[in-house]
């Protein structure tokens, strides 16, 4: 039985998770996060559902622990390939990912078009398991879907690019031209990562194209299913202004702090480093061993 001064688990690859935890200090000022970022082995959108399923099961192994209220996988990419998988095999877990959320969101952009046109951009893994596709589909049977596989943008934003740097500028222009000249009603942006870059990719498409941020329709999901669980942390004037956050890594570059705490504005604690060893012994003690 979990309570609402649990802490809430959020998980990706690297930064992009980040963009989801911005979104969910805005909406649950009160909760504690705990953040991972799989520094180590970003990127996963090359990788294979297999090899990030098991990714995601060690890190959720990990974090078992700590009696998390609810754990976010905040990548489109191991929600896409191990959402489901994860909650056949944690099933005394709360989990949620990001793609049911984003889905949800696009459908509602394109108002009462019966057959809007979306594009969708994501990493390559997303983009060829069809998830947003199934998730659109079912909401909107005669949608239009315009899939961009863009592998370049999660190095960029790992790199530390600003969404006003020239590389930056052409990357997009190259991926998302296609996309204008079909005269899209819809953008998703499929990847946590890439509202990093939003305020570049809104200038590009321009303002008659709703552009979908899947962090701030994933946090408000969170919030949802929170507030349907009686788990919400409330604020009162003897508990602290805001809840905490703590971020672990796989790989504790230098490089990880500075860009969260630009990112989220707020200065960050040094982040925990978590040997991916750990993390496959984790995965070994656990009870029920499945073939990957
Ligand atoms: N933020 C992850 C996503 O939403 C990035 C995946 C990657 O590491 O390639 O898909």
């Amino acid at each position: 039985m979990s309570s609402p001064d649990a802490p809430i688990v959020v998980l990706d690859s690297g930064l992009g998770g980040l963009t989801v935890v911005r979104a969910l200090r805005a909406t649950l000022p009160y909760d504690d996060i705990l953040y991972f970022g799989d520094t180590a082995r970003v990127p996963y959108g090359s990788k294979t559902a297999a090899t990030v399923t098991s990714f995601v099961r060690q890190i959720i192994a990990y974090f078992r622990e700590f009696s998390p209220k609810h754990i976010v996988i905040a990548c489109n990419t191991a929600t896409a390939l191990s959402l489901a998988t994860v909650r056949g095999e944690f099933p005394d877990l709360s989990i949620s990912g990001v793609i049911e959320p984003g889905a949800r969101a696009a459908v509602a952009a394109a108002g009462s078009k019966v057959a809007p046109v979306i594009g969708i951009i994501a990493t390559e893994a997303t983009i060829r398991s069809r998830a947003y596709e199934r998730a659109i589909h079912r909401r909107r049977t005669l949608a239009r879907m315009l899939l961009r596989p863009t592998p370049l943008l999660v190095p960029i934003i790992e790199e530390g690019r600003n969404p006003d740097d020239p590389l930056v500028k052409l990357a997009l222009h190259q991926y998302l031209s296609p996309l204008l000249q079909r005269a899209i009603d819809v953008l998703v942006l499929g990847c946590t990562h890439y509202p990093i870059l939003k305020s570049a990719i809104e200038a590009m498409v321009g303002h008659e194209v709703s552009v979908i941020d899947s962090a701030d329709r994933c946090a408000e999901d969170v919030a949802r299913r929170l507030m349907s669980a009686g788990l919400l942390r409330a604020g009162s004037s003897d508990q602290r202004a805001s809840g905490s956050l703590r971020c672990f890594v796989t790989d504790d570059s230098p490089r990880f702090a500075t860009l969260a705490g630009r990112f989220l504005g707020m200065e960050i604690e040094p982040a925990t480093w978590v040997s991916t060893e750990e993390l496959h012994a984790g995965e070994r003690a656990l009870p029920l061993r499945r073939a990957i």
